[in-house]
């Protein structure tokens, strides 16, 4: 559900309870009914707020694979996947929400042929294995994108939460593989 029709339902939902709040005074001040949802009602912000962040990706330290410059294209790809994820919640325009899927991809693109020189100039014994795993990657983000340039917004539903898992699985799971590798050979 994009973040335009949750705010509906949540604006419908604190609409409905404002309304069964005053009819339960009216009956009584001490209806219980009336009092359970002024509770909800002052919980909602805290979970409106939760379900907003829920989307977005932080870079943890963790996800460091000890190369600067690797770590660096990581967090500008978990920016640019975040931007892209705003503007597709929120449903904005189609213009702003398609330059945030390309300027993704493109950086995506940018960051696996990198890494890939990298692997091969240093003789990396996985390196078929991983950039197979980019491949892939590409292959997936190239169908969604003529998905949507074929129907628009509402074929984009999965995208963003398949990048998200597969970013942060590569990232924390198949690159830190190089790290010791890479570092072994001064690669910092
Ligand atoms: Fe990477
Ligand atoms: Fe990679």
């Amino acid at each position: 559900m994009n973040k335009r029709n949750k705010s509906f339902i949540y604006a419908m939902a604190i609409g409905l309870m404002i309304v069964v709040i005053f009819l339960g005074f009216l009956s009584s001040f001490t209806n219980p009914v009336s009092w359970l949802l002024i509770t909800g009602l002052l919980l909602i912000p805290f979970f409106y707020k939760k379900s907003e962040q829920s989307n977005i990706i932080k870079w943890k330290d963790e996800y460091s694979v000890g190369i600067t410059h690797i770590d660096q294209d990581h967090k500008k790809l978990i920016n640019l996947l975040n931007q892209f994820t705003t503007a597709y919640d929120h449903a904005m325009s189609e213009d702003f929400e398609k330059k945030a899927l390309e300027e993704l991809v493109d950086y995506t693109v940018y960051h696996f042929k990198r890494e890939e020189k990298l692997m091969q100039e240093n003789d990396y014994p996985d390196f078929v294995v991983h950039q197979a795993k980019h491949q892939e990657m590409i292959t997936q983000v190239s169908m969604f994108v003529d998905l949507y340039n074929e129907k628009g917004h509402d074929a984009l539903k999965d995208i963003s939460e398949y990048l998200s898992v597969w970013l942060i699985n590569h990232i924390n799971g198949t690159d830190k593989e190089y790290s010791q590798y890479l570092n072994d050979r001064g690669v910092n």
